[in-house]
């Protein structure tokens, strides 16, 4: 199998009442974008195929928000396939990709999975997963083709400075001319209120290429829209051909509603974000109650963190004994594991569920942490 089995595809396909393991904003469902015009638009939409490069329209509302020319972006099937993509047309056997780890786990498998060296550049929480210039450039060789950051990074909510981000690109451009950097952009927008967001990479440099999509902020992840910018004329032009070569153009339905979402943008990210304020204000005060048993780093942006099980009251057993008793009491967990971190970790996901049942599913999980740490396993 060039894929190996991950349990996060268990985030698809078992879904428990109580999801703490969820990294979207709250779902959108369709009613509440729709209106008379929406309506009508689409009983006229003709179920054509779309173009390898995606909606001009939607291409030109993207890149308004980013501030960059629409031929300069391609529409992907998520941020998902704007990551495939991207590795399928930068590199060849033998190439290198580098990521960071903790991360999205289909990141880390794609590289192997498509037949490319893997090298993995491992953040702690000791050190709030910060990411070290020095040591990244320690990992880069002549064969590095690809390195792709996660800004903010999945599964803790970090954020690296957009300077930071600049300088990497700079010294990337004079020491690794062949290397591109894909910055995954998948959770730029999703902030807390009133936060600001954090700025875009897109088009600051030739060499960066950022990916994004609505999935997480917009809270549509079914939808499976995203967008791919680069400023490089020649790798849009072949990521529009590998596009067609693999799913020919993304769903025109989907790129329809995309519109009408991208148009009503602040509403939907108002929300979103108040909603995940809340969620996040919640989590603070239930890591303060549990100081004995857990610790964080509080994130930065991004409806999602990563708690850490501390080591003085669980070992491993007791570790296990948590995320079992966790699912008999019905609430969805996603382990550490599954980021390329340890199990003593688990991330949560604080803007998914209404607030209601946050309270109740954090409730649980304090009394679940007491019994699992009073257990002596
Ligand atoms: C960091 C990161 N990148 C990309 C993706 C893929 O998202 P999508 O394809 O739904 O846009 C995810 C999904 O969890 C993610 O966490």
């Amino acid at each position: 199998m060039k894929f190996p089995h991950n349990d996060i595809i268990s985030l698809l396909d078992e879904r428990l009442e109580l999801n703490l393991a969820e990294s979207t904003n709250r779902d959108l469902v369709l009613g509440e974008i729709w209106d008379e015009a929406f309506g009508a638009g689409l009983k006229a939409l003709t179920l054509e195929y779309g173009t390898s490069q995606g909606s001009s329209l939607l291409r030109e509302l993207i890149a308004k928000k980013l501030q960059v020319e629409k031929d300069q972006i391609v529409i992907t099937n998520g941020s998902a396939f704007g990551i495939f993509l991207s590795m399928l047309c930068l590199c060849e056997i033998g190439d290198e990709v580098l990521t960071v780890q903790p991360n999205f786990p289909p990141t880390m498998d794609l590289i192997t999975g498509l037949g490319f060296k893997r090298k993995l550049l491992k953040l702690s929480f000791e050190e709030a997963y910060r990411l070290d210039e020095g040591e990244l450039f320690q990992s880069i060789s002549e064969r590095t083709k690809l390195i792709i950051l996660v800004y903010p990074l999945n599964p803790t909510g970090t954020v690296h400075s957009l300077q930071k981000i600049e300088r990497i690109s700079n010294r990337l451009s004079t020491e690794y001319p062949d290397c591109k950097l894909l910055i995954d952009e998948t959770y730029r927008e999703s902030t807390y209120g009133k936060n600001r967001v954090i700025p875009t990479a897109a088009g600051i440099k030739d060499n960066i290429i950022t990916i994004a999509s609505l999935s997480k902020c917009h809270g549509t992840p079914g939808l499976r829209i995203g967008w791919l910018h680069s400023s490089d004329g020649n790798l849009i032009r072949e990521i529009g051909i590998a596009k067609m070569n693999t799913v020919i153009s993304n769903s025109v339905l989907d790129e329809y509603v995309a519109v009408q979402i991208l148009r009503r943008e602040p509403e939907i990210f108002q929300a979103r974000r108040i909603h995940a304020q809340q969620g996040l204000e919640l989590t603070k005060q239930w890591v303060e109650v549990n100081d004995p048993f857990i610790e964080w780093n509080e994130p930065l942006a991004g409806a999602l963190c990563c708690i850490k099980l501390k080591e003085n009251k669980f070992n491993l057993r007791q570790v296990d004994a948590f995320y079992q008793l966790a699912k008999q009491s019905g609430i969805q967990l996603a382990n550490g594991e599954w980021f390329g971190e340890s199990k003593r970790f688990f991330r949560l996901g604080f803007g998914y569920m209404e607030i209601d049942k946050l309270k109740q599913s954090l409730k649980r999980l304090t009394t679940i942490l007491q019994e699992t740490a009073a257990e002596k396993v």
